[in-house]
């Protein structure tokens, strides 16, 4: 390693203690619920795809960033900024920081941007990959945050998932195909 940092190791450092933070929106439940399994997604993605694997973590880990420090509204910008700023002080390249932010500003499957490169597809995937992690969590959103019934959560939940399957790219269904169709089976 050339006595050179890890950059992805210190990008996540950072995430997790934002996310420990006692001011944190959502305590450490992202970090492990989402951040993680989003970032382990992107590196499988990013050895079938041939993407640089540094730039798919670094992205992983801080896409959602800002919504851990700001809030959800606009957290594709708020992300970005921080991004960019964390990873000036880190010393990362200029031109890296720029397709890192590119990444983040349109990982968001409900803001219409157009993806143009396989760094931004994959992060786009692995962030809807990454609710069949995390079942319970969509669960815990129709309940503690939505105030849903039992029935009204399940079904929620069903079409959550069946929406971010309908969005991926079809090596990302492949993968998640079996979690898919067994979440389908159990949330009839
Ligand atoms: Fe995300």
């Amino acid at each position: 390693m050339q006595g050179k940092m890890n950059i992805t190791e210190e990008v996540r450092k950072f995430v997790e203690n934002e996310c420990k933070k006692p001011e944190s929106k959502y305590g450490n439940e992202p970090y492990l619920c989402h951040f993680l399994p989003v970032a382990s997604y992107s590196k499988i993605l990013a050895k079938k795809f041939g993407a640089d694997e540094e730039i798919v973590e670094i992205v992983a880990w801080l896409h959602d960033i800002g919504s851990i420090v700001y809030g959800r509204e606009n957290h594709h910008i708020t992300s970005a900024e921080i991004a960019e700023k964390k990873l000036r002080e880190l010393g990362y390249p200029e031109e890296k920081i720029k397709i890192v932010k590119k990444c983040i500003l349109n990982h968001r499957g409900s803001v219409n941007n157009k993806r143009e490169s396989k760094e931004e597809q994959i992060i786009a995937d692995a962030d809807s990959m990454s609710n069949f992690e995390n079942v319970s969590g969509i669960f815990k959103a129709a309940f503690v945050y939505e105030n849903l019934g039992q029935i009204e959560a399940k079904h929620e939940t069903r079409k959550k998932l069946e929406n971010c399957y309908n969005k991926l790219s079809e090596e990302a269904k492949k993968i998640i195909k079996p979690k898919y169709e067994a979440a389908m089976l159990l949330l009839e």
